[in-house]
């Protein structure tokens, strides 16, 4: 896969899985726009990117600010001419008893983790749609197509994400435009505090890392995956149960 000329927005990629996508594709030549509401691990992030010789812009940005999206992605327009890939990927989860939860909770997850990659890919598909080709990842989750106990109003944000991934390919697939859903299983970043205990989940007895979700991502964002749209791709060590 190569991404000489291409370049990628993705979203949350301060840290994690984020940060993974993004210097993945800068690995692989696609100059990088980054975007998180966390400044200072994304300007790092950042620095990481440059050393692979490509472009590379960092944007501290509210995913759930639709206006400043819509900004963001302007200007990152402007600024590169052309943006052929779009991944949202900020998400947040909080594990919980949903009868301990709150409206303004489940609020929150949808603003975040629903709107905010709507919001992204609405501000984004006119140009795409301009330039007869694009390519949009959003990512999911095995909770929203298997539901989690402990994650239920995480579980209905990620059902909702792959379900719009279904809708959204079928109204543009006549316009050069992809767009496909990767759902991790449980996935480690060892920088980040992650307690999620793994092994009830896969086959593998351990995590999966944030580069192995971004080697998915890669795969739907690429030419390669030319015949591929609406399609959700569990990528989870082979699940065992949920
Ligand atoms: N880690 C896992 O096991 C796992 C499993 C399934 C799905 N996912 C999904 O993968 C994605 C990345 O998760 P991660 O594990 O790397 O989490 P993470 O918390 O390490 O990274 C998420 C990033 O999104 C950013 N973010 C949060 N709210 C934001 C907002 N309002 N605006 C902009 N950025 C915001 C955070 O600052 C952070 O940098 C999420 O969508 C998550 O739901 C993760």
């Amino acid at each position: 896969m190569n991404f000489n000329g291409k370049a990628a927005f993705v979203t949350g990629a301060a840290r994690g899985i984020g940060k993974a996508i993004a210097i993945g594709f800068a690995k692989k030549g696609a100059d990088v726009i980054i975007s998180d509401i966390l400044e200072e691990p994304l300007l790092q992030t950042a620095k990481e990117i440059e050393a692979f010789g490509v472009k590379v812009k960092a944007i501290v940005l509210d995913i759930t600010d639709e206006a400043a999206v819509r900004q963001a992605i302007y200007e990152s327009v402007r600024a590169f001419g052309q943006i052929q890939i779009l991944v949202n990927n900020a998400g947040i989860y909080i594990l919980n008893d949903f009868l301990e939860t709150t409206s303004a909770e489940w609020k929150r997850a949808f603003d975040v983790n629903v709107f905010g990659t709507m919001y992204a890919t609405h501000a984004i598909l006119p140009h795409m749609i301009e330039n007869g080709y694009g390519r949009i990842v959003n990512i999911g989750s095995v909770a929203g197509v298997y539901g989690i106990n402990y994650f239920v109003d995480y579980s209905a944000t990620k059902g909702a994400i792959i379900s719009f991934t279904k809708a959204l390919a079928k109204a543009v697939t006549d316009k050069g435009i992809n767009v496909n859903c990767i759902s991790p299983g449980s996935i480690v970043d060892p920088t980040v505090n992650n307690t999620t205990s793994y092994t009830d989940f896969c086959f593998k007895e351990r995590a999966g890392t944030p580069e192995e979700i971004a080697n998915a991502v890669l795969f739907a964002a690429s030419d390669e995956a030319s015949y591929m749209s609406g399609q959700n791709i569990l990528v989870d060590g082979c699940r065992k149960k949920m």
